[in-house]
């Protein structure tokens, strides 16, 4: 069997297992129904999530050859992790959109969406205590890094001098460091102490292009399944926001005062988002999103020469070219 046809296979039995756990679970007597499992499953399942942890934590673990049976569980907690980061994260931005549905606050609130969330937090964590205690200390440990960068793009909002180490920071924390779990779990069970580094270090710049490749389809509308702008909308200062008003002074002081409102109307946004793609920084985001690909690539070291490594190098240039062709067809 090639390697994509295994990962079709292994994707599937993610779904499977991912379908077992979102299950109703002990609500106590005299309620019908789990409405923060159903809250789960409206996010989870059948709702066109790309699934891209898992695909990496199986593309890692053929690196380092782990069975496909040990890596499901490993491939499942991370696609829930990210999910329950979600269902907090649209409560903080007041996300209405995702996956081409409304979202879990938008429909239930947001008092189901944290608590969810929670819950298959705490789901995930504890079918990874029946695999591995490590797993579960550096699962915690990323749970810990994405808190702290969740708040800290809360406490960026709004803010146009915003470092871009600052932000970078946020972007590893956010994205990156699920990433580089994905890899440093399965190389976790294979027993490789300079495959867990490596991957670790690998997933981290790659999840860091994958959050830059986010904020560009921010601007381009590309993202079907989300609202445009939603990044000027919520004043969060991403990559292309940062770079532009770095390269348009006028820009700048439009922005500042649309972001001293609470509330941006719609006209305005689209007019802002506009104007950041047409100073070039679309084009400048792109080029650092490659830098951190190459930076990815150069981790993987020895393990990029074989079929998995070679995989996984695959993936990370069609994130590039995807991109590239969303920009292109843009400017079209
Ligand atoms: C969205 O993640 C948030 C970011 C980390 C950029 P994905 O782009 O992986 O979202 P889904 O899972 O496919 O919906
Ligand atoms: C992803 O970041 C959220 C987490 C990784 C927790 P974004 O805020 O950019 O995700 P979207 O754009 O809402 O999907
Ligand atoms: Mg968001
Ligand atoms: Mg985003």
């Amino acid at each position: 069997m090639d390697v994509a046809h295994e990962l079709t296979e292994f994707l599937g039995q993610v779904e499977q297992r991912l379908t077992e756990l979102l299950a109703d679970g002990d609500v106590g007597p005299d309620v019908k129904g789990d409405t923060l499992m159903d809250a789960a499953r409206h996010l989870c399942l059948g709702a066109g999530g790309k699934r891209a942890r898992p695909m990496l934590v199986r593309l890692f673990g053929g690196v380092v050859g782990v069975p496909a049976a040990r890596l499901v569980d490993v491939g499942v907690a991370a696609e829930m992790i990210h999910s329950a980061s979600l269902l907090h994260d649209d409560v903080v931005d007041a996300g209405m959109f995702r996956r081409g549905r409304p979202t879990v606050n938008a429909r239930w609130g947001n008092i189901v969406a944290v608590m969810s969330g929670d819950l298959i937090l705490s789901t995930a964590l504890s079918r990874l205590s029946l695999l591995d205690a490590r797993l579960v200390q550096s699962g915690l440990a990323i749970v810990t890094e994405m808190t702290r960068a969740a708040i800290a793009e809360v406490e960026a909002r709004g803010d146009m001098n915003l470092p871009l180490t600052r932000l970078r920071y946020i972007a590893e924390g956010k994205t990156g460091s699920l990433f580089g779990w994905c890899g440093k779990a399965a190389a976790t069970l294979a027993d490789q102490p300079e495959a867990q580094a490596r991957f670790d270090a690998f997933g981290r710049h790659l999840g860091v292009a994958f959050q830059i490749a986010d904020d560009i389809r921010d601007i381009l509308g590309t993202d079907v399944g989300k609202p445009r702008y939603a990044d000027v909308h919520s004043r969060t200062p991403s990559l292309p926001i940062l770079l532009a008003v770095s390269r348009d002074e006028s820009l700048r002081r439009k922005l500042k005062d649309a972001w001293a409102f609470s509330v941006i109307t719609p006209e305005r946004t689209r007019e802002i988002g506009a104007a950041i793609e047409a100073t070039g920084a679309v084009e400048a985001s792109m080029e650092k999103m490659n830098v951190e690909i190459e930076a990815a690539l150069d981790k993987l070291g020895p393990f990029a020469n074989d079929a998995a490594g070679a995989e996984l190098m695959s993936w990370a240039h069609r994130l590039s070219e995807g991109i590239a062709e969303q920009v292109k067809g843009r400017a079209a």
